[in-house]
């Protein structure tokens, strides 16, 4: 079976979990998904998605990507929310937006890994860390042998209370997150290295007068705040209280990529996204 796999990862976590999968499954490409030309079609028996769940549902760029992806009626789809522990309806919401394309998604799996969302906190204890990492392990594996076997059926969700109570919510905070980067702010630590510039993966990062400046067309993968070498990039009041999180087997130059010059050279275009 050949595989594709498209990614999108803030601080590692999706990002390894493709990996693993990819490596589960065999003989499976990886890409990031907010680099890829969506315009051709793709030669694959299946396709992969590979990203985090944000607000609770499936964040803004995924939607986008799938937008503009060319069909294929012998492909079969699968893809993996990424999450700390709420997926609520991202699975179930996935599988229409792709089912009004003409996608039919075969299966959809929840990985539970430690949370990015820094405004609440930081991650956790390194011995809780290491559990979900173990769990996440384990479940890929059944999974990859799940999607190898050609099984289909498979979608996760969250407990009942979650999808009534977080769709709302998703729905309510969707069209506001790419105006939330108003909260990010930068402390006397900024030496003007430009990494969170280079990291953002959809290039909403321009370095003006040697300072970050935020564009308005954040997608809130927290990818800039949690690399910043210099934990100087805050989020909102409490951000310098808390401990950075990123995937400890994965690399800053594993996400830094050119996603920039993807969105100026119009190969994907947010002003075309479902916002
Ligand atoms: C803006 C934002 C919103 C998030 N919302 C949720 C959520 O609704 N449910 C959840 O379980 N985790 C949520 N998370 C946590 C991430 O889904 C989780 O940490 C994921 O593993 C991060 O993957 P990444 O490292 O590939 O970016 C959120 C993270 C961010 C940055
Ligand atoms: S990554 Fe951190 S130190 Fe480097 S420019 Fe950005 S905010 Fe400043
Ligand atoms: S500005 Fe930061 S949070 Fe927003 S999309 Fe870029 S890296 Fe992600």
């Amino acid at each position: 079976m050949k595989t594709v796999i498209f990614y999108y990862t803030g601080t590692g976590n999706s990002l390894w979990t493709a990996r693993l999968l990819a490596k589960e499954i065999g003989n499976a490409a990886l890409h990031p998904l907010s680099q890829m030309d969506t315009s051709a079609a793709i030669d694959a028996d299946a396709v992969g998605l590979v990203f985090p769940v944000h607000m609770w549902g499936v964040p803004g760029l995924v939607l986008q990507f799938l937008k503009k992806l060319q069909k294929s009626p012998n492909t079969c789809y699968f893809a993996f929310a990424v999450n700390a522990g709420q997926v609520s309806r991202t699975i179930i919401q996935l599988k229409k937006f792709m089912a009004l394309r003409g996608m039919v998604l075969s299966a959809g799996f929840d990985i539970v890994l430690p949370s990015n969302y820094i405004p609440w906190g930081g991650p956790g204890p390194a011995e809780k860390l290491e559990e979900l990492y173990q769990a996440a392990r384990e479940k890929l594996k059944r999974a990859a042998l799940y999607i190898v076997r050609g099984e289909v059926g498979a979608v996760e969700r969250g407990p009942l209370w979650q999808r009534i109570v977080f769709t709302a919510l998703y729905k309510m905070t969707f069209n506001m997150i790419p105006k939330m980067d108003r909260d990010f702010w930068v402390d006397k630590k900024c030496n003007g290295c430009a990494i969170c510039e280079k990291i953002c993966p959809v290039g909403n990062i321009a370095m003006k007068t040697g300072k970050p400046a935020w564009l308005h067309h954040c997608e809130q993968c927290l990818a800039c705040i949690q690399w910043c070498p210099q934990e100087a990039l805050q989020l909102g009041k409490k951000t310098p209280m808390y401990e950075r999180y990123r995937h400890p087997e994965i690399k800053i130059r594993d996400i830094t990529g050119r996603a920039k010059e993807y969105f100026e050279s119009g190969t994907l275009s947010l002003k075309n996204s479902m916002r």
